[in-house]
């Protein structure tokens, strides 16, 4: 293997420790905790388990977490109307909606309703739209976390050949918009693109959310280029990324693995959103 890892676990453990300041001094500050909201809808397994991962966060940070579970069938006013209830809550900080929703809930309907101050996963219209502009916001955590390892490898996006696979609105869309932010220059590709390896081929930074399983195999990768995958694939109970990681840490400089790679940070991302605002 040539290209250093990009280890989240790693990262994590140090986040961890200034997390816990942070919560301190919001506690001090507001002479209360600091109150991070979650709402499930449904039982979706993906969605549980970053649920319980968040939990873990905020406990070992010294946030308040409440959980608060629809049943799958819930109907889309009754829960833009319990969103919006708790996005009023004084005491509640931030709130995250949690994906994927059962199909009859249209996450936009359901978004508009909480205040873009508590937003703090950023799928809301408003802060979206802050991003696109440019403007500070609050970033999807798995964009966030992404920028955060590329901090860590003291990697400078500027006029950096960036490519971006896959644009939903939680992974690819928001990285791209990011590293924009960051002056990179950035290509986004899905499902649509022609030639996807001719466009891989010029990244410098390159950036995949398409959940397939090593879709990116060695041959679509600059020599030198810094990997980030934020896929995460269940396949037969493991989780699998779309970069093929042993071939393409051969080619590439420095790589994320998958699990292991974003998916410690992203959780903690939620949580450093909650306490100390958009950035
Ligand atoms: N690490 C994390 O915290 C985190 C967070 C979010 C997502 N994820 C993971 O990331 C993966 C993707 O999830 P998502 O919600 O971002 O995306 P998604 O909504 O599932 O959409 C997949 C995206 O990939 C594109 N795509 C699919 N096949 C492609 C192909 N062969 N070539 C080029 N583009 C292709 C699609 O293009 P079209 O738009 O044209 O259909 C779409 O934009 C999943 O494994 C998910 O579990 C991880």
């Amino acid at each position: 293997m040539n290209a250093t890892m990009l280890n989240g676990r790693e990262l994590a453990a140090s986040l961890r420790v200034e997390l816990a300041r942070e919560a301190r001094r919001f506690a001090r500050r507001r002479q209360r905790q600091a109150h991070l909201g979650l709402a499930l809808v449904g039982d979706d397994p993906t969605a549980r388990l970053y649920a319980d991962q968040v939990a873990r966060a905020s406990d070992r940070a010294g946030l308040r977490l409440s959980l608060h579970e629809y049943r799958a069938d819930v109907d889309e006013v009754a829960l833009r109307a319990a969103i919006a209830a708790l996005g009023a809550s004084a005491d509640v900080d931030g709130v995250a909606l949690l994906l994927p929703l059962p199909r009859h809930i249209r996450q936009r309907v359901v978004m508009e309703a909480l205040p873009a101050a508590k937003d703090v996963d950023g799928l809301g219209p408003q802060n979206a739209g802050r991003l696109m502009l440019g403007f500070p916001s609050f970033v999807p955590s798995t964009a966030d976390a992404a920028l955060e390892l590329l901090r860590l490898a003291e990697v400078d996006l500027r006029g950096r050949d960036t490519v971006v696979v896959g644009r939903s609105n939680v992974g690819g869309k928001p990285a791209g918009l990011l590293f924009l932010r960051e002056n990179a220059t950035v290509t986004f590709c899905h499902s649509r693109t022609p030639d996807l390896a001719a466009i891989t081929r010029q990244a410098e930074v390159l950036f995949t959310s398409m959940g397939r399983p090593g879709a990116i195999t060695p041959d679509m990768i600059r020599p030198g280029a810094i990997i980030l995958d934020a896929g995460m694939t269940n396949v037969g109970g493991q989780i699998v990324g779309d970069v093929d990681f042993s071939g393409a840490s051969e080619v590439a400089s420095y790589i994320t693995p998958s699990p292991g790679g974003l998916g410690p940070l992203t959780p903690l991302m939620l949580i450093r959103h909650t306490l100390v605002g958009p950035s």
